[in-house]
């Protein structure tokens, strides 16, 4: 085949440079998630040869990371990047970009036989008006067939975000997976035009973020002694695990920053900490005996509200953390926190006495506000799952509502910034299909791409409440997950869905996107990533 594609790439070379040798456009213009305003128009095409300038204003580092993106996807068929320049001086035949007081998000892109003109409101909008140059390329550059020329169809879209947070999450705990594969993820958010991405690194089955005070941490709380790979099989006697170095970290907040993606870390607390109890013992009310468990569920094993050294101990942690991670959000978790050890444990009676709480949920609501002045004092704001709401919530603390809705909705309503990734909408964990028997286990549920699609995260609030959503979070639990491709397979196409809900929230439709999203998986084969096939049967 490759040799076949040369001979015609050498034949239509000397025929004519720009002859037979031609990628053509693709025959409609299919953007996920939709733009806001498109018009697309028939007459004629632009054609994008290794001549083509991409032009801007000036030499903004952030600004170059988007030419850097788009030569990666484009010079394998050309044969070479296009030469980027930032003197801003206005030619014809390029790609010439430049900042207007648009949206942070947003951008213009008009394509027409004279060119490409991008205009957006930071180097983001610059980045999403390349991404949607992107999917507007022929399937023939992603796998990387060579052209001496690449046409463009003539487009002209103004286009902007609905929410300002569109999400995911990946659960690296449940199932490990290496900085490679978490870079992996943050493309298929990049290309989505996804913003955040929600690192979920500590868990009852494993701790995966080094702390340098806390050696233990990964030493001992990173690793089971047993797991099972294959999901719903007998468990293996092999030890499993794995975590990230500081530098490792680091590198994939970079790697996700140069896509305008802001990871959020996750640091589980007061529940779901049966590793760092592993790793220290004196976290627990019992105080010892602790072992990272190989086996799912909610353990009762929780940090002891009670005693100071709990808290000094997440101090430290957090302060490594914030270090770490530039987003203005810490998720704190604070889910699924079973209250048994807190009603036997003498020092968590002591503190409910001393600070007046009149029941267990009361201590876990001190416990968040603890970490929540902490978090501010080091300058950043508080996130956590909705069981923060229980025994009271404080005025300032931002809340992702997963419970279905209902905690989302109680939160904006009492003032507090809110991302809705309700489990009965945004669970890419849940099965796609109620054929069941046919798909790889998982963690039960159903939730079709169409259920998806359909989440109005608006729903039961008014015009003033609707303004604390700040937008929407698909969640990728990973018990019954333990490899990328599978990974894949649960997020795609649903996480395109939820893309058009974040993006393209009052400018959906779904038979339009069944149509549209054919386009996008002709470039997921080509990039190689696994999705579900359901919506097309
Ligand atoms: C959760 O799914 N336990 C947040
Ligand atoms: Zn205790």
């Amino acid at each position: 085949m490759k040799k076949v594609l040369l001979a015609a790439w050498c034949i239509a070379v000397s025929l004519d440079c720009f002859g037979g040798g031609k990628l053509l456009r693709t025959p409609s213009v299919d953007v996920v998630p939709r733009p806001a305003e498109m018009t697309v128009s028939e007459k004629g095409v632009f054609t994008l040869k290794p001549s083509t300038k991409i032009v801007f204003a000036s030499n903004d580092e952030a600004l170059l990371n988007s030419a850097r993106f788009f030569n990666s996807v484009i010079s394998p068929s050309l044969g070479g990047e296009l030469t980027v320049v930032c003197d801003g001086k206005k030619a014809s035949k390029n790609i010439q970009v430049t900042l207007g007081t648009l949206q942070a998000e947003e951008y213009q892109l008009s394509v027409t036989s004279q060119g490409v003109q991008i205009t957006a409101g930071s180097p983001a909008g610059v980045f999403y008006a390349f991404q949607t140059l992107r999917q507007m390329l022929p399937a023939a550059v992603f796998k990387g067939e060579t052209a001496s020329a690449i046409e463009l169809p003539l487009v002209e879209i103004a286009d902007k975000p609905h929410f300002a947070y569109r999400g995911a999450m990946l659960d690296v705990c449940r199932h490990f997976f290496t900085v490679d594969e978490v870079k992996t993820f943050i493309d298929i958010l990049a290309l989505h035009k996804m913003n955040r991405f929600h690192w979920h690194l500590t868990e009852d089955q494993g701790w995966r973020i080094e702390i340098k005070r806390y050696p233990e941490l990964t030493r001992v709380g990173a690793f089971r002694d047993r797991c099972s790979l294959e999901p719903g099989a007998p468990l293996d006697a092999q030890p499993y695990g794995g975590f990230y170095t500081q530098d490792q970290i680091r590198e994939i907040v970079k790697y996700a920053a140069d896509r305008f993606i802001t990871v959020i870390p996750e640091i589980e607390m007061p529940g779901h900490a049966s590793a760092a109890l592993a790793a220290y013992g004196f976290l627990g009310c019992k105080g010892e005996g602790y072992t990272v468990p190989d086996i799912w569920g909610v353990k009762e094993d929780v940090y002891c509200a009670g005693k100071e050294s709990t808290f000094e101990f997440l101090e430290n942690v957090l302060s490594e953390v914030v270090e770490l991670f530039p987003s203005e959000y810490i998720h704190i978790g604070g889910d699924e926190c079973p209250k048994a050890r807190w009603k036997e444990c003498p020092v968590c009676q002591q503190r409910m006495q001393q600070e007046q709480l009149k029941d267990e949920l009361e201590l876990q609501s001190y416990f968040v506000q603890r970490i929540e002045k902490f978090l501010n004092s080091k300058g950043k704001k508080l996130i956590g799952w909705d069981e923060i709401l229980e025994g009271g919530l404080s005025k300032t603390a931002s809340v992702m509502s997963w419970r279905g809705a209902a905690g989302g909705i109680e939160a904006a309503k009492s003032g507090n910034y809110v991302v809705m990734s309700p489990n009965s909408h945004c669970y890419l964990d849940y099965y796609q299909t109620q054929e069941v028997e046919k798909e790889p286990k998982a963690i039960g549920g159903f939730l079709p791409v169409e259920r998806v699609y359909s989440f109005d995260p608006y729903e039961g609030l008014n015009a003033q409440q609707q303004a604390y959503i700040m937008g929407v979070q698909g969640n990728l639990w990973t018990e019954f997950i333990s490899t990328l491709s599978h990974a894949e397979y649960m997020a795609l196409p649903r996480l395109a869905a939820l893309s058009e809900v974040g993006w393209s929230y009052d400018h959906r439709d779904y038979n339009e996107f069944k149509q549209r999203i054919k386009s996008l998986t002709g470039l997921y084969e080509a990039l190689g990533y696994n999705y579900a096939k359901h919506m097309f049967e």
